[in-house]
């Protein structure tokens, strides 16, 4: 993120406005200060990036300075300018919180370096806060199977990291298309670089604007910083629009401009920022039908598919449920301390019936859940994997799997009610899509706002945390 904006608080005017020239003419704003004062009205007033500031400016304190400087959620980077050789007045401001210093006289070099040195901070601060919340294991983001069509899939990745092309990746929920963005990525020359993804169905119209491309301080209500968008964010890196058919027309012609010429504006502002950054998008609906539709751009749909890759569901690829279903077990196994055996045969025929409607999610989470009710070196058998809707009809289950039993409306002969069967289906639905409640109410066909009612009075009616655990965590 180069430096933008910067405080130069400096008493000796000479200095201080050649300093400023300087500065200007690497295109970066200049607040003149000659006074603590001057500067905390700034300060008030804007966002800065940095600030230069004379060890020794009168009337200020600048180890209370820095103190005081931490203390606020959005810290301005400070290089004091001293006077004379580094001593350990020098080495306190570090202490305190100083970037760097320069020591007077100092050359225009100096402080060129010093602004690259404080872009580069930047960047890499900034874009450590928003991968930490992508961050997962290295090893659970292998790519794994034995079908033909994976291994082809697997081909394809490795030929395409290489290029610097847009990628489209469509295919059912849980099917690995973020894993494959994520392969795209690691596998090419910009594996150093940051990697972002942007939720796009996750995100309110209202504040999508703001998330992809950023806004400055006072663009909308709520908006009392400046911030980077992630655009900005995966500078020299690889973005991922995840579930791209989500966004809105508007949103659409904006994004457009982007892939055409790599520029765009932070919301509320007028300079024009441009990154070198590779797109990836994913979809689980038929893009080329939202296009008929007149859902989706059809001049942006053919900018995101330069290459698509499918990726195929569970169901066909069957070979890989097997494989796929021992290496989870694998993993779970290590995970939660257990042993577990394997599979019984009835297990093994049970897993090739079922068609994964939500493919490599499901039946992770079906093989870690049958790895935690397993008893001790044991295999798994069919009841554990519980797949279909064999619950249908088994009281025994139906409770062991916590479908409250409504007094009113008593089970007759074993025979659930309908509120009990959409409890286990919502149930189950949340299962197969990590507890995503956006995703389970896709999954469902109904709408997200009805469902999180469905799972508040669920959550209420709750006899033990294993009950709450199914339902995900609260909103
Ligand atoms: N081939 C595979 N090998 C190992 N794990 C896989 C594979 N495919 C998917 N997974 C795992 O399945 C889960 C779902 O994968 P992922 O999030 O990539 O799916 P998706 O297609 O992006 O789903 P959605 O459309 O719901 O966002 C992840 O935990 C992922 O690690
Ligand atoms: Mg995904």
């Amino acid at each position: 993120m180069p430096i933008e904006k910067v405080i130069l608080a400096e008493s000796d005017e000479n200095l201080r406005r050649t300093v400023a020239e300087f500065v200007r003419s690497k295109r970066i704003d200049v607040a003149e200060a000659g006074t603590v004062q001057d500067v905390y009205g700034y300060l008030g007033k804007d966002e800065f990036d940095l600030i230069f500031i004379e060890a020794k400016l009168p009337e200020c304190e600048l180890i209370d300075f820095l103190g005081d400087l931490n203390q606020r959620s959005e810290k301005p980077l400070v290089v004091p300018l001293v006077n004379g050789d580094p001593d350990s007045f020098v080495l306190e401001c570090i202490k305190g919180g100083a970037f760097d210093f320069l020591s007077k006289p100092f050359s225009r070099e100096q402080i060129e370096i010093a602004l690259h040195k404080a872009g580069n901070y930047n960047q890499i601060s900034k874009t450590n806060a928003a991968i930490v919340e992508s961050s997962v294991d290295d090893a659970e983001r292998e790519i794994l199977g034995e079908s033909q069509l994976i291994e082809e899939t697997r081909k394809m990745i490795k030929r395409v990291a290489q290029t610097q092309v847009t990628v489209l990746i469509q295919g059912e929920s849980g099917t690995g298309k973020e894993l494959v963005a994520r392969a795209l990525h690691t596998q090419s020359p910009r594996a150093q670089k940051p990697f972002i993804k942007i939720n796009c169905a996750a995100l309110p119209e209202t504040l999508i604007e703001s998330e992809f491309f950023g806004h400055e301080k006072g663009a909308f209500t709520g908006a009392v910083a400046k911030r980077q968008g992630r655009f900005e964010l995966a500078h020299g890196g690889t973005i991922l629009l995840d579930e791209i058919s989500e966004i809105s027309l508007a949103m659409q012609a904006k994004l457009l401009r982007v892939l055409q010429e790599q520029e765009f504006e932070r919301v509320g502002g007028s300079k024009t920022i441009k990154v070198d950054v590779r797109v990836i998008a994913t979809t689980n609906r038929d893009l080329e039908e939202s296009v008929e539709k007149g859902d989706f751009r059809q001049d942006l749909f053919f900018r995101l598919n330069v290459i698509p890759i499918y990726v195929p569901p569970l169901r066909e690829r069957v070979g890989d449920i097997q494989f796929l279903a021992e290496k989870f077990r694998e993993l779970f196994v290590r995970k939660h301390g257990v042993s577990v055996e394997g599979f019984s045969d009835a297990a093994v025929e049970s897993l090739g019936n079922h068609d994964f409607p939500g493919n490599v999610r499901e039946l992770q989470n079906v093989v870690e859940r049958a790895v935690i009710l397993c008893g001790p070196d044991g295999s798994i058998e069919p009841e554990q994997l519980n797949l279909l809707g064999q619950a249908l009809g088994q009281p025994e289950r139906q409770s062991a799997k916590g479908a409250k039993i409504d007094e009113a409306a008593p089970e007759k002969d074993g025979f659930p009610s309908m509120d009990e069967v959409e409890k286990e289906h919502i149930i189950r639905a949340l299962g197969q899509v990590d507890h995503n409640r956006t995703k389970a109410a896709k999954l469902l066909g109904m709408n997200v706002r009805t469902l999180r009612n469905k799972i508040n009075a669920y959550r209420e009616e709750a006899e033990s945390e294993e009950d709450l655990a199914k339902l995900g965590d609260k909103d």
